[in-house]
């Protein structure tokens, strides 16, 4: 019998055409793009056996996998990071993982450079500026330079790499902490990209912080105080966040923001998201914000959705996939 996948949306139309097509499978879904998350679960109960869970759905935890039943062989989610699912949940059930790294890396990079820049050169001040129409010296504020800035990315992975080769050519200084060095020829030829060990000593070496890590329980509220603190030799400096919103205190940060020694933050992602309408960081003119859309282009969604496609069917099929997470490493 042909394997039943369920997917509960959140992918790009021509990637759920190509679920549609496959006759090797039998798609269930997707449900109404407004359809509550009980009503999907419900959707999901009644169509049981469900083999394969493709899309995405915010958590995949163990509701959702009693939801699906026994038979469930994959779980295949159109992002890179997987911290919305409940990996040690699959793993004792033998769940596969499938998630869709490397392609969205530019996308994510792209992202970091515009928010780097928006938040050097006050991108809300200066559009406040701008529609007050008072365009006078005194009125605008000025904003800082990119160049022979301090950069210190903290996750130098995939995507914090992409990050680095394209800050570079600005003319800033690299640094960099990880659990470990990367291997240099992955770096050379692209400047100075210097390790450094651990993030107290990259803070106090930078400007500004780039998080392009991912989100685990060792990387959870790296960025705090002490850290912020140090940045710019104590006088103020920047956070970009392109990674997940809790490895940045967002107490801390908007403390610091406030109170001036944080000059200015640029964020991709926040905690809790969505951010609540009413919080406090949307009313912070010092604050460059974007609602978690570092991948948000046609061509990086399309290439994600179909990625996530591809790895559902052959989870499905017990086949070797694209990109599976090494569940070993998740096993209590
Ligand atoms: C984006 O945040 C992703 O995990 O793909």
């Amino acid at each position: 019998t042909k394997p039943r996948i369920f997917c509960p949306g959140g992918l790009r139309p021509v990637a759920v055409e190509q679920l549609a097509r496959n006759d090797s499978i039998v798609l269930i879904g997707p449900p109404p793009e407004k359809a509550s998350r009980a009503e999907i679960l419900q959707l999901i109960r009644e169509n049981q056996p469900i083999h394969g869970l493709v899309g995405y759905l915010n958590p995949v935890n163990d509701e959702v996998l009693d939801a699906c039943g026994p038979e469930l062989k994959v779980v295949s989610t159109p992002s890179v990071g997987f911290d919305h699912i409940s990996v040690p949940s699959l793993a004792s059930r033998s769940v596969r993982l499938g998630h869709s790294p490397s392609i969205l890396n530019h996308a994510v990079a792209e992202t970091c450079v515009l928010l780097v820049l928006a938040t050097l050169r006050k991108w809300n001040g200066m559009q406040k500026a701008l529609k007050s129409g008072d365009w006078s010296v005194n009125h605008i504020p000025l904003g800082n330079d990119l160049r022979h800035l301090n950069i210190g990315i903290i996750g130098l992975g995939r995507v914090g790499l992409e990050c680095a080769y394209r800050l570079a050519p600005f003319g800033c200084v690299i640094r960099y902490t990880d659990i470990r060095p990367v291997p240099v020829a992955t770096v050379t030829g692209q400047g100075s990209l210097e390790y450094v060990p651990g993030a107290d000593l990259l803070a106090e070496k930078s400007d500004m912080l780039v998080v392009a890590c991912d989100l685990n329980a060792s990387t959870r509220g790296m960025v705090g105080e002490r850290l912020l603190r140090k940045l710019r030799g104590g006088k103020g400096g920047w956070v970009v966040n392109v990674g997940r919103g809790p490895v940045v205190d967002q107490d801390a940060l908007v403390r610091g923001l406030k109170e001036g020694w944080v000059q200015g933050a640029g964020l991709d992602v926040m905690d809790p998201e969505p951010l609540p309408p009413n919080h406090e960081l949307l009313s912070l003119e010092n604050a460059v914000l974007l609602p978690h859309q570092g991948t948000a282009t046609v061509e990086t969604r399309d290439s994600m959705a179909l990625m996530c496609v591809e790895n559902g069917i052959k989870g499905a099929h017990g086949q070797l996939m694209p990109a599976e997470i090494d569940m070993a490493r998740y096993r209590k």
